[in-house]
């Protein structure tokens, strides 16, 4: 069974949690795009473990983990996250696997983003993570990146310092300061040693693994709203975070992924700038990020919160093809006398979208639809089966499948791997 694993919304939604869940019956977790933008959590018993490019597989003893070629990498993020992952006591040697086809984060590219964030207008800031993802996707489209096998090139150090000179042109007409191009190179000078044992042609290792018979689960990062090509342009992320780009990133055929999870949180966070229809402000808006812990994994920027959008999720269902969600976070909506589904965002003309429209302005003139639920107003934190669920909770998700479409395969009460109930798969 190979299973895809996506974000159905914004990002957040608890993807590391649910793919700690699914681990158990997987051979081989993958991350096919992205890199240390991502931030995904587990937690275990009363330990929280933070991942940002290492798959959320690798607390699993004896679970091979890849960093596939869609992801972009930087060095010095990976291997001061293989040295946390070392400090957990987690033995990863001969289970962790970088593709030489993956594009490297470099230096330069994180000063790049975070000077033309710096000069971008009020409202046309993206509000990035400033971890270099954009410049280094820029990249590799424009066909000048640097990839992960060009380290084994006996030039990889000439190239350093060429495209540090090059960089900072670009730097110097954004106003920001400067690299050194000496200190670039003594910088990378160890990362060949360091990333060496683990670089590999990924694509032939996944199909013999494959062609034996063993599970493959894509870990995505971000999520479909996004997507590069489906979310709110231009704020959004450089990939393709929905099911195709698990192929793309993988060197995977889509003839070989077997099912699709969509992940949703039962509420709506955004972490960054961009539209985000059903946003609360003030106080509800407030409820909901002290409850959820909102927070970002990455950045411990807050995170904006509103209520569940079925536009957006009815989006994902049919972009990814979604099989089965996993749905995350009910027991933050545990207090909520009164739970809302937007359903539709009306025009002034009275026009209602059903589907998320790519017309950023139009949108911006529109209203939620909402529907109004009577809330639970009792913990779920401790349920441990679906059918036990106060019957209001049950109505509000039973109501979302109906308007999204796909089955609900998994159900999370709670941050611990303990607090996962296996619904439908
Ligand atoms: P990801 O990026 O999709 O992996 O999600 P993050 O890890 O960035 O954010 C999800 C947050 O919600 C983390 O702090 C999780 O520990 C937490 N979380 C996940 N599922 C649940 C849940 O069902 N209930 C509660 N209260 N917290 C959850
Ligand atoms: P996970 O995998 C939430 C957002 C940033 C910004 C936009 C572009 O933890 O769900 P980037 O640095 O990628 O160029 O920023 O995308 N963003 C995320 N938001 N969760 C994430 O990852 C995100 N990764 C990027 O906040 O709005
Ligand atoms: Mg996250």
């Amino acid at each position: 069974m190979n299973t895809v694993l996506v974000g159905a919304q914004w990002g957040d939604e608890g993807k590391g949690k649910v793919i700690d869940f699914l681990t158990e019956e997987a051979d081989v977790v993958v991350r096919f795009q992205g890199g240390s933008n991502a931030g995904h959590t587990v937690v275990v018993g009363d330990r929280k473990y933070v991942l940002h490019l290492v798959p959320s597989g690798i607390l699993h003893e004896g679970k091979h983990c890849v960093i596939g070629n869609g992801v972009v990498m930087d060095p010095f993020d990976l291997m001061k996250e293989l040295d946390q992952v070392k400090s957990w006591g987690v033995e990863f040697k001969g289970r962790f696997h970088v593709s030489e086809r993956a594009h490297m984060v470099m230096q330069w590219h994180r000063a790049i983003d975070k000077a033309e964030e710096a000069v971008r207008a009020e409202g046309a800031k993206i509000g990035t993570t400033g971890r270099g993802i954009g410049p280094a996707y820029a990249a590799k489209v424009g066909r000048y990146g640097l990839r992960v096998g060009d380290i084994l090139k006996s030039d990889f150090l000439d190239i350093v310092r060429m495209q540090v000179e090059e960089a900072n042109r670009a730097l110097a007409a954004l106003g920001a300061h400067k690299l050194d191009p000496d200190e670039m190179v003594r910088l990378y000078t160890p990362v060949v040693s360091a990333l060496m044992p683990y670089v590999t042609d990924t694509i032939q290792y996944l199909h013999e693994e494959l062609d034996a018979g063993k599970s493959v689960l894509f870990e995505g990062a971000q999520a479909t709203m996004l997507d590069i090509d489906f979310g709110t342009y231009p704020f959004v992320t450089s990939s393709n975070p929905t099911a195709g780009g698990a192929c793309t990133g993988s060197g995977v055929s889509p003839r070989a992924v077997d099912r699709v999870i969509g992940v949703l949180k039962l509420y709506t966070t955004r972490v960054g700038e961009g539209p985000f229809p059903t946003e609360l402000f003030g106080e509800d808006g407030e409820k909901l990020r002290k409850r959820g812990g909102e927070y970002g994994a990455t950045t411990g920027r807050p995170r904006r919160c509103g209520w569940f959008d079925a536009v957006v999720a009815r989006y994902a269902q049919r972009v990814n093809g979604v099989d089965y969600w996993a749905m995350t976070k009910l027991d933050v909506l545990d207090e909520c006398p009164v739970v809302k589904i937007c359903t539709g965002y009306r025009r002034r003309d009275g026009f209602v979208y059903q589907t998320f429209p790519a017309d950023l302005k139009a949108l911006s003139e529109c209203e939620p639809v909402y529907e109004e639920m009577p809330g639970w107003m009792c913990e779920t934190s401790h349920m441990t089966n679906y059918d036990a669920l106060p019957e209001n909770a049950k109505a509000y998700i039973a109501r979302i499948l109906e308007l999204i479409g796909g089955k609900l395969g998994v159900l999370s009460v709670g941050p611990a791997r303990e607090t996962t109930l296996r619904v439908g798969i």
